[in-house]
C-alpha cells in the first residue's frame, strides 16, 4: 500500500471519519547552500520522498496529531499555542501558530501523519512536514492556498517557534516544485524560475548515514557571522542589506574589516551565488559539461570557507567523482553530515550506486543508502477512493 492510501486507511480506523490526504515533499539542493538566508540564490528541486496528511475536523478546539514515524499522538489547543516543546510536535504545531499569526482562522482537527523523507539526512523533513500540515490546515478550514505565502508561514514557524533560523529554500520548493525541473529562485524577491533537468539525468542521492541536526547551534553560528559581516562591512559599503549586495572584489578591497573567519564565510556566500547563475545558465543552454566543475568548487567552499563538511560528505564526493556518466557531486543541505547530490547520466546510475556503495562501505565502514530519484510536484492534495 502506498504511503497516501496508508494515511488515509490509518485515520479511519484511529479517528471513525473518512479523512482529506495532502501531500509535500523533501528536496534536494543541486548548488547555492547556505545562499538564502542571505538573500541569494538556490537551485533546488522537489524529490518522490514526502510527508502525507490524512485530516478531518474536530467540533472543538483542538488538534490532535499522530505520527506515524514516532509511533506518538500529542495535542495543541489552537487557542493556545505558545511555544515549543522540544520534539517532532513543534513543526505542525509551529504551522498551526504561524497561521493564525497571518490571520487564518484555524478549524480544531485530527491529523494522522506519516512520512518517508529519511531524517535527519538533510533532505527536509521537517519542511515536507511544514508544508504538508499547512496544506492540510488550510484546506480543513477551507481557506485558498496561496504557495508563496505558505512556503513564508512555514519558514516563520521554524525560525520562532521551533528555533531553527532556517532559510526560505526548503519550504519553497516543497510548496512549489515541478515535476522534471529544478527551481532557480531567487530568494530576496521569491521569483523564481523552473528550469528543466535533462531526462536522462538522474538525481542520486548518497546518504553518508552521519545525521545532522539543524537545531544544533553550528548552523545558528553560520547565520549570525553572515549577519556580523554585513553589520561591519556595511560601516565602508552603507547601501549593502545582505551579502548578497556585495562582490568578490568589494569583499577583497574591505578585507581589512573581518576576521579571517567572516572573511572566509564571506568569500563561500558571493563565489557561490556565481556558481548557482552559471549552474542555471548551464542548464538552459544545455552546456552540462561545466557542471562538474562548479559543483566540485561549491563542495570545497562549503568544506575548507563555510567549513559545513563532514570526513564522510568529503570522502563520499570523491568516490563519486571519479565513477563513469557523473555530471557532477558536491554535499548538499545544511551539511555537518546528511546527503550528497549526484548528477548522473540515466546509463550509468545503477552502476554508479553499486560501486559508490561499496566503495564508501570499505573507506568508513558505514553502509551507505543512495536514491536515485527524479524531480517531482511541489504540495498538493491527493484524492484517495474510499
Ligand atoms: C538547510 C536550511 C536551508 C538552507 C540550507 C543550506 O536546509 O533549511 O534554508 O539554508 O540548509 O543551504
Amino acid at each position: 500500500m502506498g504511503i497516501e492510501q496508508r494515511v488515509f486507511a490509518n485515520f479511519k480506523s484511529r479517528f471513525g471519519s473518512p479523512p482529506r490526504v495532502y501531500r509535500a515533499p523533501g528536496r534536494v539542493n543541486l548548488i547555492g547552500e547556505h545562499t538564502d538566508y542571505n538573500e541569494g540564490f538556490v537551485l533546488p528541486a522537489a524529490i518522490g520522498f514526502s510527508c502525507c496528511v490524512a485530516i478531518a475536523s474536530r467540533d472543538d478546539r483542538k488538534l490532535v496529531l499522530h505520527s506515524e514515524n514516532f509511533d506518538e499522538t500529542k495535542e495543541g489547543n489552537l487557542d493556545g499555542l505558545n511555544g515549543a516543546t522540544h520534539n517532532w510536535a513543534d513543526y505542525p504545531l509551529g504551522v498551526a501558530w504561524g497561521l493564525q499569526q497571518a490571520g487564518y482562522r484555524l478549524r480544531g482537527a485530527n491529523l494522522y501523519i506519516a512520512g518517508d523523507v529519511p531524517l535527519g539526512a538533510g533532505l527536509s523533513s521537517s519542511a515536507a512536514v511544514e508544508v504538508a500540515t499547512g496544506y492540510a490546515l488550510l484546506s480543513n478550514s477551507d481557506h485558498a492556498i496561496d504557495r508563496t505565502r505558505l512556503a513564508k508561514i512555514c519558514q516563520r514557524a521554524e525560525n520562532e517557534f521551533v528555533g531553527a533560523r532556517v532559510g526560505i529554500m526548503d519550504q519553497f520548493v516543497s510548496c512549489q516544485g515541478q515535476a522534471g525541473h529544478a527551481l532557480l529562485l531567487d530568494c530576496r524577491s521569491l521569483e523564481y524560475r523552473a528550469l528543466r533537468l535533462p531526462a536522462r539525468m538522474h538525481l542520486v542521492i548518497c546518504n553518508t548515514m552521519v545525521k545532522h541536526k539543524l537545531q544544533g547551534s553550528e548552523y545558528n553560528d553560520r547565520r549570525s557571522e553572515c549577519e556580523e559581516a554585513v553589520r561591519r562591512l556595511s560601516q565602508v559599503l552603507p547601501s549593502i542589506r545582505s551579502l548578497r549586495d556585495v562582490t568578490l572584489q568589494q569583499l577583497t578591497q574591505h578585507r581589512g574589516q573581518l576576521s579571517e573567519t567572516l572573511y572566509k564565510r564571506c568569500r563561500h556566500v558571493i563565489t557561490e551565488n556565481e556558481r548557482v547563475r552559471k549552474a542555471a545558465d548551464a542548464l538552459e543552454s544545455g552546456e552540462t559539461g561545466v557542471l562538474n566543475e562548479l559543483m566540485a568548487e561549491s563542495h570545497h567552499s562549503l568544506r575548507d570557507d563555510y567549513q559545513v563538511s563532514s570526513r564522510e560528505l568529503d570522502i563520499m564526493v570523491e568516490i563519486a567523482r571519479r565513477q563513469a556518466g557523473v555530471y557532477g557531486a558536491r554535499m548538499t543541505g545544511g551539511g555537518f553530515g546528511g546527503c550528497t547530490i549526484n548528477l548522473v547520466d540515466a546509463s550509468h546510475s545503477s552502476e554508479f550506486r553499486k560501486k559508490v556503495s561499496a566503495e564508501y562501505h570499505a573507506a568508513t565502514g558505514l553502509q551507505p543508502d543512495v536514491y536515485i530519484c527524479e524531480a517531482s510536484q511541489g504540495a498538493e492534495s491527493v484524492a484517495i477512493a474510499d
